[in-house]
């Protein structure tokens, strides 16, 4: 059995996402299980170099896990001959970052939003396609359980014509001043690229357009329902991004999509995040993990009636979607489909476009805030054309 080796510069892997799940969960994991088995039998093993701006806490975490590689200088990692380039920073640095990279010749593979503005993310679709790299954003919803049992739903035909989608997001995330808030106190801070319609929106894009349809218009309201937060020393500070968003989505095909994302609701649900589908010959509930489904032919006929008590157990009324599978770490399924992808086994068609699109998506939430208007979204595009990168 032949083995091939790759080397990729990881950024940010001191962070929240960057480590546990980009680090730990994906290439560790990768390369403790001897690497990512190619079509034609070999072995692509995995070669990171962590890159961060302390020294000390780069080099504690290389040390923990054993990884040769590290330094403080991205620079001089991407002067390097490793192959890809990987980006979990704070949004508001990544640009920049990438587009070194880029100008390096490496592939690049970024967590969303890719850029801070729309015409930010366009720069990066654009000098990627112009460079000739191969490029992907995570869309690590898309690899969720739940959401794979929900596609093969989906794929079957078993909702006839899709009427509608109701998607429930959210937690209660403390304030910081009674107990530890448990996300980074950025995420609060406009300034500092944090916000929920730009958080959730590029995954509610991708999961929408790869599930039921391209988002043809928006209407949404953001609010900040809690003005003052505490941050990770304690201090208190004002909550100048959104921590709320309530969407209302137009699909092609004319399914009608509803989202709520807060971080000001306490849970009454059977996980995080809960897409509750619609259609003519049957609904489904889909959460990261679970999903439930009722056939139209199962369909209970509930009577409105408010003088009686509840008589019916809805929930029970649905029957399990089973795995019938192993569903791995979804963000180490999305990295093993790009690595293959950068060596030429197999496509990845999550890239700087569709990242793009996740960001317009954040941005015509926010203006129809702002205006109170509907915001229709025509199909994006970049002046270059692909290469061929297969
Ligand atoms: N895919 C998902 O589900 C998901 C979930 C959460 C966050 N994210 C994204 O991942 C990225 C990181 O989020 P996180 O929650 O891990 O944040 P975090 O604050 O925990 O980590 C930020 C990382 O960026 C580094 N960094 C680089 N330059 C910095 C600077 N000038 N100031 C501060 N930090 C700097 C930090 O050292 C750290 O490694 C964000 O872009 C966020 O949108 C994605």
């Amino acid at each position: 059995m032949s083995t091939r080796t790759i080397g990729i510069v990881m950024n940010g892997i001191t962070g929240r996402m960057g480590y546990r799940q980009h680090l730990v969960r994906s290439i560790l994991a990768i390369r403790d299980q001897g690497g990512v088995e190619l079509s034609d039998g070999t072995r692509l093993q995995v070669d990171p170099i962590l890159v961060g701006r302390s020294a000390e806490r780069v080099k504690e975490i290389a040390d923990r896990h054993n990884v040769p590689r590290w330094t403080t200088d991205l620079t001089e990692a991407l002067s390097g001959d490793d192959e890809i380039y990987f980006d979990a920073q704070l949004t508001t640095v990544r640009e920049e970052s990438i587009l070194q990279a880029i100008a390096a010749g490496k592939a690049v593979y970024t967590e969303k939003p890719i850029s801070e503005s729309l015409e930010g993310s366009l720069r990066l679709a654009r000098a990627a396609r112009e460079a000739g790299i191969k490029d992907g954003v995570v869309h690590d919803k898309l690899y969720l359980p739940g959401l794979l049992k929900l596609k093969r739903l989906i794929d079957s035909g078993f909702f006839g014509r899709i009427l509608s989608v109701r998607g429930e997001f959210g937690y209660w995330v403390f304030e910081g001043d009674q107990q530890a808030a448990q996300r980074p106190s950025w995420n609060y801070r406009s300034e500092d690229g944090g916000g929920m319609t730009t958080d959730m929106f590029c995954h509610w894009n991708y999961v929408l357009e790869n599930l039921f349809g391209e988002v043809e218009s928006v209407i949404a309201k953001t609010t900040t329902h809690i003005p003052t937060r505490w941050d990770e020393q304690g201090k208190p500070y004002e909550a100048t991004a959104d921590d709320a968003a309530y969407g209302i989505f137009e699909l092609t095909g004319g399914v009608i999509a509803q989202i709520n994302s807060s971080w000001a609701t306490r849970v009454h649900r059977d996980e995080l995040v809960e897409f509750h589908v619609d259609g003519t010959e049957g609904s489904a509930v889909a959460g990261l993990h679970k999903c439930v489904a009722q056939h139209r032919t199962a369909t209970p006929k509930p009577v409105w009636n408010p003088d009686l008590a509840e008589t019916q157990s809805y929930r029970d009324q649905w029957q399990e979607v089973p795995d019938n599978a192993e569903f791995d770490n979804g963000f180490k399924a999305q990295w093993e489909q790009f690595l293959r992808h950068v060596v030429g086994d197999g496509s990845h068609p999550y890239d700087f476009l569709a990242g793009a699109r996740g960001v317009r998506l954040a941005e015509a939430g926010l203006e129809s805030s702002a205006t109170g208007r509907r915001v229709e979204l025509a199909p994006l595009q970049v002046d270059v054309p692909v290469l061929d990168r297969s």
